[in-house]
């Protein structure tokens, strides 16, 4: 079947799902200590999407086009089972691709598990290799040592890995360089992401951005580096490779760059609500209905009707007013 077309021309084909909002590190730039303290209360169990209902979400999702699942979070490999999800969605119809995104430092833990439960890909963050630097950015002195050594085991387990880098003015810009070699000489491929204004609380502002140029610019002094092509319509990620060897660096532009006109991406929030865009204010709400009693055919229609009313392009229109004053679902609820 063919994929659902949104207003704005753009067919329906990845859909990222939140399976937990809790997370076991506080990245200033995701979930801030002092929003998401001791006391602050995340959602009850009954309020996230159980196994089923991701599953049914999913198998409905690829009736409408969507081929790419991502697992995400808060952290994912919180989540307990969660290989038992990914073999459920593996046996789907029409899905092609699962990839998962984690901070890794339960992967050693998990990795064989969600090996054999069929998952291959990996996105693994890491945003230093210096600890105090990398210590301070997870708000939790988790050292960079436990999440490499978790990168190289779960490389020889046999996932394919990339590692995304959150890159913030003053604060990690020092760490692009030697991130940038670290990784070339494993044959990782490096993605710069810059720094978003998701949510409403990680104090974001334009200065805070170092730019997909100000970064390539640095990497180019050092390595030879040459356009690699596109490898799927809608690609987020625009990738360099090193001329004298396999591995790759990307970059993440929704800041200076945005992707919006081939966007593809769904979001599905842990509590099962449905979001068109990263930025968005407002989801709808997919749990209520599936707890209601819709049938498929009905859910079809509602989430149909949803994309084929999306026109979002919030990153094309970005100014700083947006970014301060608009209401924005925060990065660790839907994941990223
Ligand atoms: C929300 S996390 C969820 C998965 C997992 N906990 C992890 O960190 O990989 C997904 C990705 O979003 C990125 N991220 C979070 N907040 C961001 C922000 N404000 N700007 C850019 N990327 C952000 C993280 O670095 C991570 O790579
Ligand atoms: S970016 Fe990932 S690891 Fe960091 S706080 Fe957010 S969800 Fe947790």
């Amino acid at each position: 079947m063919e994929a659902i077309i949104d207003r704005l021309g753009r067919p329906i084909r990845d859909l990222r799902i939140s399976v937990t909002d809790r997370c076991n590190f506080r990245c200033a730039y995701c979930m801030p200590k002092e929003v998401f303290g001791d006391d602050y209360v995340f959602l009850p169990k009954n309020e996230l999407l159980s196994f089923e209902e991701i599953e049914r979400f999913a198998k409905l999702f690829a009736l409408l086009g969507v081929k790419k699942l991502r697992l995400t979070g808060g952290e994912p490999l919180m989540r307990r089972d969660l290989p038992k999800l990914i073999e459920k969605l593996m046996k789907i119809e029409g899905i092609e691709d699962i990839g998962l995104t984690t901070n890794g430092v339960l992967l050693k833990q998990y990795a064989q598990s969600l090996y054999d439960a069929g998952l291959r890909r990996l996105n693994m963050s890491l945003d230093a290799l210096d600890p105090d630097i990398f210590g301070k950015l997870n708000g939790r002195g988790i050292k960079p040592d436990l999440i490499l050594s978790n990168i190289d085991y779960a490389q020889k387990v046999g996932f394919e890995i990339k590692v995304n880098m959150v890159v913030q003015k003053g604060i990690n810009e020092g760490e692009i360089i030697p991130m940038a070699a670290y990784f070339k000489e494993r044959d990782i491929t490096l993605r710069f992401i810059e720094f978003m204004d998701v949510g409403n609380d990680n104090g974001w502002s334009f200065e805070k951005v170092v730019t997909k140029k100000e970064i390539y610019d640095m990497i180019s002094a050092v390595h030879d580096i040459e356009p690699a092509d596109e490898d799927y319509y809608g690609e987020v990620a625009k990738r360099y490779r090193y001329l004298d060897n396999k591995a790759q660096v990307g970059f993440i532009t929704s800041v200076s760059e945005s992707f919006c006109s081939t966007c593809t991406r769904s979001r599905l929030s842990s509590d099962g609500k449905l979001y068109t865009c990263l930025f968005a204010s407002e989801g709808f709400d997919l749990r209520e209905l599936i707890r209601s009693g819709m049938t498929d055919a009905e859910l079809l229609d509602v989430i149909t009707g949803i994309w084929e009313r999306r026109g979002d392009r919030y990153s094309d229109e970005r100014t700083e007013q947006t970014a301060q004053y608009r209401k924005k679902i925060g990065m660790s609820y839907i994941g990223g």
